[in-house]
């Protein structure tokens, strides 16, 4: 037990000794759109277009990503609250906040700018 603390303390020792070099990319990027695309074929296509160019969505009522990723004042904030809660019409569909940051790292590629 107290070897163990003793490691642990050497080790966190060892990394602050390390402290000079750059984090961890994971620890810098926010969201990963590759991964976001994906999950978004998985989780979201039954109802949106959610590929580049595709803006009629298998449920005429969900917009196409597209059409959401340029919508005035949707951000990653939006799109987490708007997924992190229960929806009448996206029934049981909670997201958690790391995917809601891919999807949003997806939905940004899709932004005409
Ligand atoms: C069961 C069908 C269904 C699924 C699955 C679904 N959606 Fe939706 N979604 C809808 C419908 C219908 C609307 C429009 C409803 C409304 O505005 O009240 C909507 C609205 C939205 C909106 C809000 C758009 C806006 O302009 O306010 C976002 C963001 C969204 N969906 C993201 C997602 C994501 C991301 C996924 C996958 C994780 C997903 N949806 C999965 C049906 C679905």
């Amino acid at each position: 037990m107290r070897s163990a603390v003793v490691l642990a303390l050497a080790a966190l020792m060892a990394a602050c000794a390390h402290r000079h070099l750059p984090p961890p990319p994971s620890a810098l990027q926010f969201g990963d759109p590759v991964r976001g695309l994906t999950f978004a074929r998985q989780n979201c296509a039954s109802c949106h277009a959610v590929e580049a160019g595709v803006n009629w969505s298998p449920d005429l009522a969900a917009p196409a990503f597209e059409s959401i990723a340029n919508t005035r004042g949707m951000n990653a904030r939006s799109v987490n609250v708007w997924l992190g809660s229960d929806h009448p019409s996206m029934p049981q569909l909670i997201v958690a906040p790391e995917d809601g940051d891919d999807l949003w790292a997806y939905m940004l590629t899709l932004r005409r700018r």
